[in-house]
């Protein structure tokens, strides 16, 4: 099987073409759009973009209730300009993952349809009904508070339907083998046209039995292995990136013990513990997090995130966990979601404090993994709580001070551009940002830069280190006779931190710092104290090693 573990070492940025650049002017970003902001996203430094979904769909979950997976919707452009845009990626060294998005599609799907409209037809099977109404039909909603059931009545088909999620999106019946056999289809028709491999939307649904008579779903993860090697076998290093927010017990499941499943996943652990620990400056549970999840083999990798497109779930934390983060960074009930969730960006979570920024984008950049940034993220965006659920953070981009921050030419965005207040447009855009060395646009692009100049993060082992505090959090990475030692100080207030740096190759005393030029030494026993400022952070290399020595990747 050809291989290549490129997504290793890669950073990934998420967009949504809708809400990025309008190039025709009228109102909705497209494809064109995207396409002369590349170069803007190559000088940031990131290695891959992952496009939400943007088929043709009556965007009723911002584009989750697929219509046609063929296709492009016609408001970003058409599948000419899709490969247009892969070409240009292509040609700049980036790669493109997209959503694939297969749980479930939009009623307004073909399929559908016919499944409801004629009960012989092939479609009828590829959704999951029931003559009556399930008793279960209250249980596993997803978005509680807006979602009331996961069962809804058909007039057309005279049957009950299932949906995980909103009633617009019936559940695919995945166990059908027609409907996994056309789900391999539209891996491949995406992988044809140039993408890199998918970010699988709501995978624990994806695979799990559904139907009236299923009490408990069960997990057929066999199906993880069939779309991988399809997929492989089309094109050798393409990827799957899964949606899968499941306990550290399951995640092998995924990966498969050899790596034979799916090759990356998000983790939702370490997220909401980042949070708790952002929130409490108690590190205790985002260290047990990672050893939780650290196991997995090589070649698979972990995608490490801050915020995303939906709110910041903290449904696996103790509730008096959750409660600390919601009275940290989300009080209002106006902030919080689903009863589990902050539908806030980062920024004005964090109050716009700069120096508690970089801890936290610095802390994502050294966790083991992938990092994925959400966009507008490089530039401190905020959210617009006026808008309803999840949309209040999903917010056009801010690219300058022009009207709609130049987002568009139309008087009338798709989506509001936040205007006026510290996160408006005329505060928080590109082009300012640019032009101040200091920016945090231009401090992201450094960190970034330096990111990609430490594989070991990515490929190697880590190990924590015991500290003197439980409010700062040192990890070591070894990969290949280098070590890094990333050290962060999650209180408002400077301290000196103790720690054992452990064995390296040369020199082992010196620290080389690699963000600035206050290098450190540690003594004979390999202990070192640094001062560390208010959410203060270092990365270093250990030993005296030549830090630009390169080494040779997979
Ligand atoms: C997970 C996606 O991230 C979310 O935005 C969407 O609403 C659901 N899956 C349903 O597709």
């Amino acid at each position: 099987m050809v291989n290549d573990l490129w997504y290793k070492n890669a950073i990934v940025y998420c967009l949504s073409v809708g809400t990025f650049m309008d190039a025709n002017g009228d109102g909705i970003g497209d494809f064109q759009g995207l396409m002369r902001r590349l170069d803007y996203l190559q000088g940031l430094g990131i290695t891959t973009i992952w496009l939400m979904p943007f088929q043709p769909s009556p965007c009723r979950d911002n584009g989750y209730d697929i219509s046609d997976y063929y296709n492009v919707d016609p408001r970003y452009g058409t599948l000419g300009d899709f490969t247009e845009f892969t070409h240009a990626c292509r040609q700049r060294g980036l790669r493109v993952l997209i959503d694939l998005v297969v749980n479930h599609t939009s009623d307004q799907h073909a399929w559908f349809k016919e499944a409801r409209r004629d009960p012989q037809s092939k479609y009828r099977d590829w959704y999951v009904w029931s003559k009556k109404k399930p008793a279960n039909a209250k249980d596993g909603v997803v978005f509680p508070g807006v979602q009331k059931s996961t069962w809804t009545y058909d007039k057309e088909a005279s049957m009950w339907y299932f949906h995980r999620f909103y009633d617009f999106q019936p559940d695919l019946n995945t166990a059908n083998p027609y409907v996994q056999a056309e789900l391999l289809k539209i891996m491949g028709f995406w992988i044809q046209l140039g993408v890199s491999g998918f970010r699988m939307d709501a995978v624990p649904f994806v695979i799990a039995t559904k139907g009236a008579q299923v009490k408990k779903p069960v997990e057929q993860y066999d199906m993880l292995r069939t779309f991988r090697e399809f997929l492989q076998w089309r094109e050798g290093d393409a990827i799957i990136l899964a949606e899968a927010n499941v306990l550290p017990d399951t995640d092998m499941q995924y990966f498969g013990d050899e790596g034979e499943r799916l090759q990356m996943m998000f983790n939702f652990q370490v997220n909401q513990n980042t949070f708790y620990a952002l929130a409490s400056a108690d590190t205790g549970p985002l260290k047990k997090a990672l050893l939780a999840t650290k196991a997995r083999a090589a070649t698979a990798q972990w995608g490490v995130f801050l915020r995303n497109h939906d709110e910041l779930d903290l449904g696996r934390l103790a509730p008096q966990q959750r409660e600390t983060v919601f009275a940290a960074f989300g009080p209002d009930p106006g902030m919080q979601l689903y009863e589990r969730g902050i539908r806030r960006r980062l920024a004005p979570m964090l109050d716009g404090d700069r120096h508690r920024l970089e801890l936290a984008y610095s802390l994502m950049l050294t966790l083991p993994g992938t990092p994925v940034v959400r966009y507008g993220d490089e530039i401190g965006m905020g959210d617009d709580l006026r808008l309803p659920e999840r949309e209040c953070a999903r917010t056009p981009m801010q690219w300058s001070t022009e009207p709609h921050g130049g987002f568009t030419k139309h008087s009338r965005p798709v989506s509001r551009v936040i205007s006026g207040g510290p996160y408006g447009f005329e505060r928080v855009n590109v082009a300012s940002q640019r032009r101040d060395p200091n920016s945090l646009l231009n401090w992201m692009e450094r960190m970034i830069r330096m990111r990609k100049e430490v594989p070991e993060i990515s490929w190697g082992d880590f190990a924590i280190l015991r500290t003197s505090r439980d409010d700062v959090l040192a990890i070591r990475f070894d990969w290949r006779n280098n070590s890094v030692v990333c050290v962060h100080n999650f209180s408002p207030a400077a301290c000196t931190v103790k720690f054992r740096v452990g064995p390296a190759a040369g020199d082992t005393r010196t620290l080389v710092n690699l963000l600035s030029d206050d290098h450190g030494e540690a003594d004979a026993a390999g202990r070192h104290a640094v001062v560390l400022e208010p959410y203060g952070y270092r990365w270093y290399r250990v030993g005296g090693l030549d830090y630009l020595l390169k080494r040779s990747e997979v």
